[in-house]
């Protein structure tokens, strides 16, 4: 096969190579999944590009359905999350590749142009910009497409509503809503690495002081949970009213933007939601405050705002702009607004990827075998995936549960007074 690339440095190959070896053994569910794939080969002659972040995790999938016989391409969801070294240990495995770090709003689009010219049979997207970029502006690739399968919240969203308008043309199964994503991968996964990112960029002492987190959704009590473990007081700033109860309860302080502003030594937006802290939030913060996101898309910080407002800027460490405004304060940006954990970390934990990843690979082999049967709409996760997965990752780990006996599932399934 000709392997086609758009890349920085095909020479950096070996490093990464390296990292997708270190999370290979720590990838065990995927490890099962590949050793199935090898002897099925459900994508045999079949054109997969995943649209993902480019580090090693995503590279070991993209090998697993290289694997199940697929001829596979990868192209960044985010131009600041691409690891160059990975990309060119893909290239050099024989994955095709388009994309490098920091690629600037034209590179990006240019990247996912190119990786459309594969003609795919199967996409797996993040956050919705490939199944948005084939629809809008290559609809003549739509009917080679059989189907797909979409990362995350946010590109769920946008899927919906593509399905609600009418426009989206084939099957996209919505990886993000089966319970073995989002109770870990959102929960734990963004949890850790978020904090991981920050204290990396800042190398600064999160304990005592006051983090507020915007959007008590799955990410944000995975953000909040550790923020505590690390020692911070926390606010949670909601605009659902169920989802504000529950942090209270969880023992958070709530309170609006206005007016969690003023306390703030750290902020972390991750609402899926844009202009969340904004001009009127920032001539409220202390000086030294640090604001992040880690939301699929940098909107949630109105960097663009604080600009118009700010008397100067400069990179204070990298990943790491400050602002001084007109009062004198200092308030700082990391990773430009951009998912704080990919941007200026490495993503989510190796064994937490693992679960996310062999759903993905699962639920395009599902779509794979059953496309003639599929329309274009959002389904789920088969629960028998989601369970498969849950149930792999237990053996993995040496660990077993109880099982129903007859008795018990007689008793769960009667619905008369006598037992
Ligand atoms: N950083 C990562 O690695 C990572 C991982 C998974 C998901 N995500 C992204 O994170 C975002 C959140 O995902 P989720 O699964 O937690 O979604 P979710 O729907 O479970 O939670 C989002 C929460 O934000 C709240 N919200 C919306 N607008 C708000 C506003 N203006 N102010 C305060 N709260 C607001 C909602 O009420 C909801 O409770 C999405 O963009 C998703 O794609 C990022």
């Amino acid at each position: 096969m000709d392997v086609k690339f758009t890349i920085r440095d095909l020479s950096l190959a070996s490093e990464g190579r390296r990292k997708i070896d270190w999370v290979i053994p720590r990838m065990q569910v995927l490890n099962k999944v590949r050793e199935e794939f090898e002897k099925e080969q459900p994508f045999a002659g079949k054109k997969v590009v995943i649209c993902l972040h480019l580090e090693a995790k995503t590279a070991y999938l993209a090998q697993v359905i290289k694997a199940g016989g697929a001829e596979v391409t990868v192209v960044a969801s985010n131009p600041l999350s691409t690891q160059d070294d990975v990309v060119a240990a893909l290239v050099a495995s024989g994955i095709g590749a388009h994309a490098w770090y920091n690629a600037s709003d034209e590179e990006y689009n240019a990247h996912l142009q190119l990786a459309l010219d594969t003609e795919p049979d199967f996409i797996i997207d993040d956050g919705g910009d490939l199944v948005s970029t084939i629809h809008t502006t290559r609809p003549e690739l739509l009917k080679n497409v059989k189907g797909g399968a979409e990362e995350t919240t946010t590109g769920v969203l946008r899927l919906h509503s593509m399905a609600r308008d009418g426009v989206l043309k084939f099957p996209m199964i919505a990886v993000n809503d089966a319970q073995c994503k989002f109770l870990f991968d959102n929960r734990y996964g963004t949890g850790q690495s978020v904090w991981d990112g920050i204290m990396r960029t800042t190398n600064l002492v999160v304990a005592g002081k006051t983090a507020v987190v915007a959007g008590y959704g799955w990410c944000g009590k995975g953000v909040a949970l550790r923020a505590k473990g690390l020692g911070a007081k926390v606010i949670i700033c909601e605009i659902n009213p169920i989802k504000a109860n529950e942090a209270l309860m969880d023992g958070f302080d709530v309170m609006p933007m206005a007016e969690a502003a003023k306390y703030g030594d750290f902020f972390i937006t991750v609402t899926g939601n844009m202009n969340v802290i904004n001009k009127e939030h920032f001539h409220l913060m202390k000086s030294g405050a640090i604001m992040c996101n880690a939301g699929h898309f940098d909107v949630e910080v109105n960097v663009a705002q604080l600009k118009e407002i700010a008397v100067s800027e400069r990179a204070a460490r990298t990943n790491i702009t400050e602002y001084a405004l007109p009062n004198g304060h200092l308030l700082y940006v990391l990773a430009e607004g951009r998912l704080v954990n990919l941007a200026a970390g490495d993503g989510h934990p190796a064994e937490v990827m693992d679960m996310t990843f062999a759903l993905q690979a699962l639920s395009l082999e599902y779509v794979a075998l059953n496309y003639d049967k599929l329309s274009p709409q959002v389904y789920q996760v088969n629960t028998e995936i989601d369970e498969r997965v849950a149930m792999i990752k237990l053996q993995s780990l040496g660990l077993s549960i109880d099982k129903l006996t007859k008795e018990q599932e007689a008793y769960l399934g009667s619905w008369s007074a006598e037992a």
